[in-house]
């Protein structure tokens, strides 16, 4: 099988465990579960929940703890994704390939399908704690989550980039931007994989250095697709940035260097990940294969 050949099934693999945990769409609430399952049901690249069971199978896990974790961290991201989207951010009518939440459903049930996922992630990888009594790496990982989800991690992230529309950014705060709006959950998708496989401190923190080159790199490869991309292949509207007067690496650096960036950041994440003595083929291609996506 060659390299997209396995990502596809191990996509498919990853999918079907996050369906698992889906809620059922009944009861008065029947509205809001429908419009958290639109999102989590449309599509999308799965790439955190894979990130995660990569990073799981490098440390050499190979139970089921980490599976609520792998649906919890995909149901936050569609959360960032519903709210991000909204007339009040940046106003976005596809996503997926599907019009947005709040145009099918209206923006209040939008705002709270987006809510509604976001506590659901973490009804979701509680259930690790019954499967796992006594385990106290379900603790750690739960820590993780939370934290990198926070004000600490993507939702403050998201508050600065909305508060920065419109203005000159120092390459500081742009990658502070980064960091937390993008780096923060995919760090949190590979830290929880490493905590949930047993692997120390400090193997854990050197996977929190990977990951965050890896979302920063995959950050300024979505501001170049915005700029390239069409809504066909990217399954979101191309222009978004331009249109809500975003800076991002494209505007300060030019399209030339900003994909000159994502090769050198990734090959950091490589280079940092190649000095461990585990090692996880699939997950080096992976990150390779991120730097040339379209969509
Ligand atoms: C989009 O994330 C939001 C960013 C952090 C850039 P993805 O590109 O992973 O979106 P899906 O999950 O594939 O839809
Ligand atoms: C979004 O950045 C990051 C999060 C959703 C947390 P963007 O606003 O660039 O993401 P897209 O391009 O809409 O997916
Ligand atoms: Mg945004
Ligand atoms: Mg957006
Ligand atoms: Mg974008």
């Amino acid at each position: 099988m060659n390299f997209s050949e396995e990502l596809t099934k191990r996509t498919g693999e990853v999918q079907e465990i996050i369906y698992r945990y889906l809620p059922e769409e009944k009861g008065y609430q029947k509205t809001l579960l429908s419009a958290m399952n639109y999102s989590m049901t449309a599509g999308g690249k799965r790439l955190r929940p894979l990130l995660m069971q990569e990073t799981y199978r490098l440390f050499g896990g190979a139970g089921k703890t980490v599976e609520p974790f792998m649906a919890a961290i995909e149901m936050i991201h569609t959360h960032s994704l519903i709210h991000d989207d909204l007339p009040a951010m940046d106003n976005d009518e596809y996503r997926r390939g599907k019009k947005t939440t709040h145009v099918v459903y209206g923006e209040a049930m939008a705002i709270l399908a987006g809510d509604g996922l976001l506590n659901f992630a973490y009804e979701t990888a509680c259930r690790a704690f019954l499967t796992e009594p006594g385990n106290p790496d379900v603790g750690r990982a739960m820590a993780v989550l939370a934290e990198k989800t926070g004000v600490g991690g993507m939702i403050g992230g998201q508050s600065v980039d909305v508060e920065s529309v419109g203005q000159p950014l120092s390459p500081d705060k742009l990658d502070f931007i980064y960091r937390l709006k993008t780096s923060a959950l995919i760090e949190a998708s590979m830290m929880i994989g490493a905590v949930l496989a047993g692997a120390g401190e400090e193997k854990v923190k050197l996977m929190e250095r990977v990951a965050q080159d890896v979302g920063l790199a995959f950050q300024i490869q979505d501001d170049i697709l915005d700029v390239t991309g069409s809504c066909e292949t990217l399954g979101k509207p191309g222009g978004s940035d331009e249109r809500n007067h975003k800076t991002t690496y494209v505007t300060v650096k030019g399209l030339e260097k900003a994909q000159e960036e994502v090769k050198d950041i990734s090959n950091r994440a490589l280079e940092t990940l190649g000095s461990l003595n585990e090692k996880n083929i699939f997950l080096e291609e992976l990150i390779r294969a991120l730097t040339t996506r379209e969509s």
